[in-house]
């Protein structure tokens, strides 16, 4: 990112995510664009976020990977309906540190540990019960996991941070913070 967060725009993202060790990551809506051109998107965690960026881990080997691989630009949507909340960042995505895949690994449960190892179009080809099986033997064989080669994470920086709020009593509306020049501009815009 060529500009640090606007303080509003940081205070906002330090009321509506959890901190980066809460083991209840938020979901995100991840939308890339496609090798076909169309746009394509999926759910993912957001595995932690700091000033330069919102992260996301996934096998280096799936669609989105290539995509991102191929153009690096990037859209999160999470949403909150309980809480009439929204938020979309719009950014460029670059391959996370090592340091921090192994971090991210680290903070994963035993579950998607595992899942990060047998993910992949072999083990989903299986019938039900080979897969069980193989499952737990690896699980058993396995006791300490780091993180298989596979495994990817992606940093994007953003460009633009939209929030949205809802409300009772009043009209919803957005708060958009959007790097422009190298410079934030903050806008209030209908929701
Ligand atoms: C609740 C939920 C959480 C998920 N979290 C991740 C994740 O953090 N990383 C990931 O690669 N896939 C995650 N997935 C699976 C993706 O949605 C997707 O099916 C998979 O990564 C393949 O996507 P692709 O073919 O577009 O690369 C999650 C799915 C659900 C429903």
């Amino acid at each position: 990112m060529s500009a640090a967060l606007p303080a509003p725009a940081l205070a906002l993202l330090q009321e509506w995510l959890p901190s980066n060790e809460s083991p209840a990551r938020p979901l995100m809506t991840l939308s890339t664009i496609g090798l076909d051109g169309y746009p394509d998107a999926r759910s993912v965690l957001l595995s932690e976020w700091d000033e330069d960026g919102f992260f996301l881990h996934t096998d280096a080997r799936s669609r989105k990977a290539l995509q991102l691989g191929a153009e690096p630009r990037a859209a999160l949507t999470l949403v909150w309906p309980e809480l009439k909340r929204q938020l979309v960042v719009q950014g460029d995505a670059a391959p996370a540190s090592a340091d921090e895949e192994t971090w991210a690994y680290g903070h994963r449960s035993r579950y998607l540990q595992l899942l990060a190892w047998l993910n992949d179009p072999a083990f989903a080809a299986l019938p039900e019960v080979e897969r069980v099986a193989r499952w737990a033997s690896f699980d058993a064989a396995n006791p300490a996991l780091s993180a298989p080669d596979t495994w990817q994470g992606f940093r994007v920086a953003p460009v633009r941070l939209t929030f949205w709020e809802g409300r009772d009593d009043a009209a919803s509306r957005r708060r958009e913070f959007a790097l422009v020049s190298s410079t934030w501009q903050e806008s209030l815009l209908p929701g």
